[in-house]
This record gives C-alpha cells, structure tokens and sequence, in this order.
C-alpha cells in the first residue's frame, strides 16, 4: 500500500518509506518475527570499499591505542571478551561516516524512533582462539520487567567473515518478546551453562553486512577456534531520554558543523536536557516530540 503523510504515526511514515526505498522491508519483518537480521553488503548502501575503509581505520586505531591505558581490558572477568575500542566517532570520520549511513540510521529510527540519539561506536577485536561473551541483552541497567520496546539497539559492521567458528554473535530467536533479561540458568553450554544449545543460532555475516537487533534480544557469542581476526564495529543507539555511554562533547565544533544539524543532534548537541537556571531550550523540546503535539497541544 502507499504511506501517506499520516499524523498519527508522523516520523515512522518517513522512516517506513525509507525502509521500503532501500529494500530492508524482509529485514524489519525479521527484526520483529526473531529480533534480528542481517543486511547483505549489497543492501547497505555503503559505497564500493567502504568496509575495507573501516577495517583500516579500525586496525590504524588500534595500532597507535595503548591497550593497557583501556580500563576494562585491566579486568580479566570483562562482559566482552577480545579487545574493544571505544569512542571512535572521534578518532577519524569514516567512523561518522558508518553512524550516518542512511541504512543504518533507519533501521534504528524504525527500531527507537527519529528522535534516537548514538549511545556508543565500539569496534570488537579478536585475534587468534576467544572465549565467548556470555548471554545478555543489551539493555545495561534496565531492571526486569523490560518494556516491550527496545531502550537500545545494535546496528554492527560485520568487518571479517562471521561464522560459528570464528566466534560470531549468536542469539535467541524470538528472545525480543521474553522482556527480562537472561538468568544465570539460561546460558548455553558451550558458555559453561545448562541451556540447550540449540536455542542460540549463529549470525551468519559477511564483511561489510549489517547485523541488526533490538535492546532486547539476547546475544552473545560462540568460542573462536580460528587463528584469524575478528572485527565487528557496533553502532548502538538509544531512545532521546537514555543517557547515552558515550559522550561526544569533545568533538570540534567545527568538526560537528561539517556533518550537519542532523548529525549534531544525534550526539546530542541539541538535547534539551542539561539545562541551568536559562530554562530548556523550547526549539530542542520541539525535536523529541511527536508531530501531532506541535499540532494540537
Ligand atoms: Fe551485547
């Protein structure tokens, strides 16, 4: 059918028509039937060697990066194992480049709404035989009862071939509807628990896909037994009011303009909250409310 200029669902209106113009609608039928998806190289819009771009950078970040000056890779017990790179929008803008891919941005508009914010761009790093990551969702500090939506989700740059061998992502099918979290008792056992494996299924990636899940989906990744490296780049975004894990502020204004409003208020230069004693500002109010309270109150 046609998607019409609907008030009541102004914002998803645009963001559907987009889906639809670059072709991700089986993504986002899968994304609510299991919780996930990937999107093939050819569907990401990215231009011919973008993801051999942004292997490079991430391998040229991670040469001049002192490993040890990272904070979590000091704890042996760390959530992720490998190495992670943190905060890379600002370390060269092929990395805000991946974060304002169109594809990208409305797989997650469609997910948290036009008004989401970028949470975190973390690059993933492992090179020769991992443990995996144990089974979690990532809505880090959202108590159980998880609202049925998403606070958060994960759109990551599969950077090298992802198969079960070498230490993909796995999740639960379907597992975006459970609402909680999962326990201790719902590990599978080639994480060291009693689960069936058989419910964690393996994300199947080539380089340069997209994988694509909600804040709600439980995930996380197979043993690697290859010698090869892994790199994955995950995009995280949240809905306007969550505080996002990383803070942008000290990238350059001038830097920021280059980018446009868009990308601005996307890390939050436009964010209403913060305010002092001057008040919020009303046209940064204006940003995160739906269409029909412009119109009608
Ligand atoms: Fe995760």
């Amino acid at each position: 059918m046609e998607i019409g200029d609907w008030k009541s669902t102004a914002g998803m209106t645009e963001v559907y028509r987009q889906a639809r113009h670059f072709g991700l609608e089986p993504n986002i039928a899968e994304l609510e039937a299991f919780g996930f998806t990937v999107i093939d190289p050819e569907r990401t819009g990215a231009p011919p060697g973008f993801a051999q771009r942004l292997l490079d950078a991430v391998q040229r970040v991670s040469r001049q990066e002192d490993e040890s000056a990272v904070d979590l890779n000091k704890h042996a017990d760390k959530p992720a194992f490998g190495r992670q790179l943190f905060h890379l929008l600002a370390r060269d803008p092929v990395f805000v480049e991946a974060a304002m891919n169109p594809v990208v941005r409305t797989m997650g508009s469609y997910m948290l709404g036009v008004s989401m914010r970028l949470f975190s761009m973390v690059a993933f790093i492992k090179e020769g035989a991992a443990r995996p990551t144990h089974m979690h969702t990532d809505s880090v500090g959202v108590p159980t009862p998880l609202p049925f939506y998403g606070s958060v989700c994960n759109v990551s740059w599969i950077l090298s071939d992802y198969t079960e061998q070498n230490g993909t992502l796995c999740m639960v099918p379907g597992s975006h509807r459970y609402c909680r979290h999962p326990t201790e008792f719902e590990q599978p056992r080639f994480m060291g628990g009693p689960m069936d494996d058989a419910m964690a299924v393996p994300v199947l990636a080539k380089p340069g896909s997209l994988a694509v899940f909600t804040g709600n989906t439980w995930h996380g990744t197979y043993p690697k037994t290859t010698d090869s490296t892994r790199i994955h780049i995950a995009t995280a975004f949240c809905r306007n009011y969550v505080n996002p894990a990383e803070n942008y502020d000290d990238l350059p204004d001038a830097v920021v303009a280059e980018h446009g409003p868009e990308f601005a208020r996307l890390i939050g230069r436009k964010a209403w909250q913060g305010y002092r004693a001057e008040g919020p500002k009303l046209e940064n109010m204006a940003l995160v409310r739906p269409a029909y309270q412009s119109v009608y109150g």
